[in-house]
């Protein structure tokens, strides 16, 4: 009986300091398991007296129920405990300070572009896109630039093939849609867009760039409707005191063409480095409609005229955000982008 007590005793101490899960499952082997305590125990009931033998039993399930019972309370405590501890550590403290997260702005670029728009459909205007691959039929033959002309070298392309290349200006937007809308008159569009020529990258070049072209077609357009147009934008781009002044120039597609400037709204044309002391900043090219533009479109150019303006976004973002170098705009560093408003 003393031996029996020691056993229950010592299993009971064995139990009561296990202190973790694989521990008490260790226990259990060596109490319960099929080479453990209790087995033993059972193994030596062959050698006893019959009369003794149910007596031994009982003995032995009692103890072995008693481990059990025992075991499975330790073991549930021990789960307690390490779901507990578990929980404190993988604690998250929500009182830290997290990470700022990038709020996304509008890329300037975009900013200018969806004004101008603004500006435009305010009066009616639709806006259009094309294909930045385009065929050379549509960025040079249409716009009456043929093969071999020399006013090809003005804009240096990036071909495809002889057929295809990537448009050099917005103006195959123009005569995409002379052609689709030639019996749907009038037009009045502004086309935006993505263009790309052969220079060399700097601060003020980018083979890259995005530009925006505005067309007008329909009965009595004039020169100036032109005029009337573009001060009205300018006013709206770059404050209401502006003025502009066109200067003759060529282009194949407008007869006549002109180049526009802006009275600096810098030093509001008294001369400063901005506009080289000029007074005056050249930001658009525009002309009315060539004739043979018109026509090869399939518009009676007896009957029809309208005119055309086509503009850097890149500039005019540039002027009107004080950005002195192209290339920013294609950085993508977030403290650059960062930096202007949203459009509203
Ligand atoms: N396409 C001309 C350019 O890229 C700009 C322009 C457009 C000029 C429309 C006149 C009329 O330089």
């Amino acid at each position: 009986m003393q031996q029996w007590d020691k056993i229950k005793e010592e299993g009971l101490a064995i139990i009561r300091h296990a202190d973790n899960l694989s521990r008490i499952e260790q226990v259990r082997i060596d109490l319960l398991g099929k080479k453990g305590q209790i087995q033993d125990l059972m193994k030596q009931m062959k050698d006893l007296d019959n009369h003794q033998k149910p007596l031994f039993g009982k003995m032995v399930n009692e103890l072995k129920q008693l481990f059990e019972e025992e075991i499975s309370i330790k073991k549930n405590e021990l789960e307690e405990t390490k779901i507990l501890t578990d929980l404190k550590k993988d604690q998250i403290d929500i009182s830290l300070d997290g990470d700022d997260a990038l709020v996304a702005q509008l890329h300037p670029l975009t900013i200018v572009q969806k004004e101008v728009e603004s500006i435009f459909m305010n009066m009616g205007y639709q806006i259009v896109e094309g294909p930045e691959v385009e065929l050379d039929l549509y960025n040079f033959e249409r716009a009456n630039i043929p093969m071999n002309h020399p006013a090809r070298d003005m804009q240096d392309t990036f071909y495809i093939d002889l057929q295809w290349l990537l448009r050099t200006h917005t103006t195959a937007i123009q005569t995409r849609v002379l052609e689709t809308k030639a019996n749907n008159l009038p037009i009045k569009v502004i086309c935006p867009g993505k263009t790309y020529r052969r220079d060399d990258d700097d601060a003020t070049h980018s083979h890259q760039f995005t530009q925006m072209e505005g067309l007008v077609v329909g009965e009595g357009i004039n020169l100036a409707d032109l005029k009337g147009t573009l001060e009205m934008m300018v006013k709206k781009l770059f404050g209401e005191s502006r003025t502009i002044r066109l200067r003759p120039s060529y282009f194949q597609f407008t007869e006549p063409s002109m180049e526009v400037d802006v009275s600096c709204f810098n030093c509001n044309g008294l001369g400063c480095h901005i506009c080289k002391k000029t007074g005056w900043i050249e930001i658009l090219g525009a002309g009315m409609v060539h004739p043979k533009v018109l026509e090869m479109a399939g518009i009676d150019f007896r009957k029809y005229s309208g005119f055309a303006f086509g503009m850097g976004v890149e500039r005019v973002a540039m002027l009107k955000y004080g950005i002195d170098d192209i290339r920013n705009f294609y950085l993508n560093d977030m403290r650059f982008l960062s930096n202007f408003d949203r459009f509203e």
